[in-house]
C-alpha cells in the first residue's frame, strides 16, 4: 500500500523479525535482515528457513541477509526485532550508520532493568532525532509467518510516522491500526508477558477455565492501573495492544512466557524453566514491573505474587492461596 517500494532493514533474525521480513518482501519492499549471530544467517542461507526460530516458514530469496550492521544506512524503516534486554546495545552498535530520516520501528516487548524505561524511551535516548513508532498487539510470529490474518496497533507521538508504517506493512494478511498512545501500547505489550507467565502456572497446576478467565481479567485491571498511572489512556487497554495481546499470550503454547509458566506450575524451578524455554521476557519484566508499581504506588497483586514465586521461593499453591485470600471488595 506504500506509494513506492521502501528500503526496510530488520534488526534481529528471530521469529518476529523473519515473519515481518516475509510480510514486507511480499509487499514488494527491499528487505535486509541483520543478525549478530552468523550461525542464524548461515542457516537461513543454507536451508531457506530458520528452523530453530520459525520452522516451516521459507524466507523469500529476495531478502538480503547480513551480519554487517552498517546495513541500516539509507533505510526508510529500521525495525528493531531484538529481545528487550538487548535493544539498547544493538541500537548503540547501529548508531554510526543510522540516518536521522529513518523511521525506527520498535517491536520489542519489555521494560529495561534498573532504568525501568520503555523500549521507545531507550531508542529515543540513542536516537533523539529519529521518528519512533511502536508496534504491539496479538501476533505470534508462527502464525503471521503462515499468512494467518493478524491485526496489530502502531503507535507514535508523530501520527504521520505511524501512518507511514501502517501503509508500509498492511495487506490482506497483516492489518495495522494507528494509535497515538505510545505509553499504553508499550505497557500493554510488556506487562502481558508477566500475566501470561502466571496463566501458564495456573495451567501447569491443572486449574480450570474459571481461574484462567479471572486471572486474565484481573491481570488486565492491574496492567491498566499501571499504564494509566504512567500516562497511558485507559481505552488502549481494551484494544489490540491491551486485551488483544493479553488474550493471545495467556492462551497459547506459542508463547514462551506461558510455556515457562506451565513448567513452573508443574514443579520445575523458575530459573530452570526459563533456561529450558529460551527468551522469556516476562521473567525479567515481572521484577521491573514490581519496581515500577512500587515507585508509582500502584497495586499489582498478581505481579507481586508472581515475583514471590519467581524470586523468593514462594510455592505456587501458596501464591494462588494468597491471591484468593486478599480482602474482598468492589470490582
Ligand atoms: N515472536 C513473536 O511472535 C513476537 C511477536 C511480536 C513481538 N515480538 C517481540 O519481538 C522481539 C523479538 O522477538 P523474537 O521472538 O523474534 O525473539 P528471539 O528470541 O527469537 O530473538 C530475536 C533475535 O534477536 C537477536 N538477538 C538475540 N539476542 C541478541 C543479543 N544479545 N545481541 C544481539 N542480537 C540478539 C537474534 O538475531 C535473535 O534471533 C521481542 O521483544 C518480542 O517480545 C515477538
Amino acid at each position: 500500500m506504500s506509494e513506492r517500494p521502501l528500503k526496510i532493514t530488520i534488526l534481529g533474525s528471530g521469529g518476529w523479525g523473519l515473519a515481518l521480513a516475509c510480510t514486507s518482501s511480499r509487499l514488494g519492499h527491499e528487505v535486509t535482515v541483520w543478525s549478530a549471530f552468523s550461525d542464524e544467517i548461515e542457516a537461513i542461507k543454507r536451508t531457506g528457513e530458520l528452523k530453530a526460530k520459525l520452522p516451516g516458514v521459507m524466507i523469500p530469496r529476495s531478502v538480503k541477509l547480513t551480519t554487517d550492521i552498517s546495513c541500516v544506512s539509507g533505510a526508510d524503516i529500521v525495525m528493531i526485532g531484538i529481545p528487550s534486554p538487548y535493544v539498547r546495545s544493538v541500537c548503540e552498535q547501529a548508531k554510526p550508520y543510522m540516518d536521522k530520516t529513518s523511521v525506527l520501528l520498535s517491536t520489542a516487548k519489555g521494560l529495561e532493568d534498573v532504568t525501568l524505561k520503555r523500549m521507545s524511551e531507550i531508542i529515543g535516548e540513542v536516537y533523539p532525532e529519529n521518528r519512533i513508532v511502536v508496534m504491539s498487539g496479538p501476533s505470534h510470529a508462527e502464525e503471521l509467518g503462515r499468512d494467518i490474518p493478524t491485526a496489530v496497533a502502531v503507535a507514535s507521538s508523530d501520527i504521520s510516522a505511524a501512518e507511514f508504517v501502517q501503509k508500509a506493512f498492511s495487506d490482506n494478511v497483516l492489518r495495522l491500526y494507528v494509535n497515538s498512545d505510545v505509553i499504553g501500547c508499550e505497557i500493554g505489550g510488556a506487562v502481558k508477558n508477566v500475566i501470561a507467565l502466571c496463566c501458564g502456572v495456573l495451567d501447569g497446576l491443572g486449574l480450570g477455565d474459571n481461574s484462567k478467565a479471572a486471572l486474565i481479567t484481573r491481570g488486565l485491571s492491574e496492567i491498566t492501573r499501571l499504564g494509566v498511572a504512567l500516562g497511558g489512556k485507559r481505552e488502549t487497554f481494551s484494544g489490540l495492544a491491551g486485551l488483544g495481546d493479553l488474550v493471545v499470550t495467556c492462551t497459547s503454547l506459542h508463547s514462551r512466557n506461558y510455556r515457562a509458566g506451565m513448567l513452573i506450575g508443574q514443579g520445575v524451578e523458575p530459573e530452570e524453566a526459563v533456561r529450558r524455554t529460551g527468551t522469556v521476557e516476562g521473567y525479567g519484566c515481572a521484577r521491573v514491573t514490581r519496581k515500577l508499581a512500587k515507585k508509582l504506588g500502584v497495586e499489582m497483586p498478581i505481579t507481586e505474587e508472581l515475583n514471590e514465586i519467581l524470586f523468593e521461593g514462594q510455592p505456587v499453591r501458596q501464591g494462588i492461596n494468597d491471591l484468593m485470600s486478599r480482602p474482598i471488595g468492589m470490582e
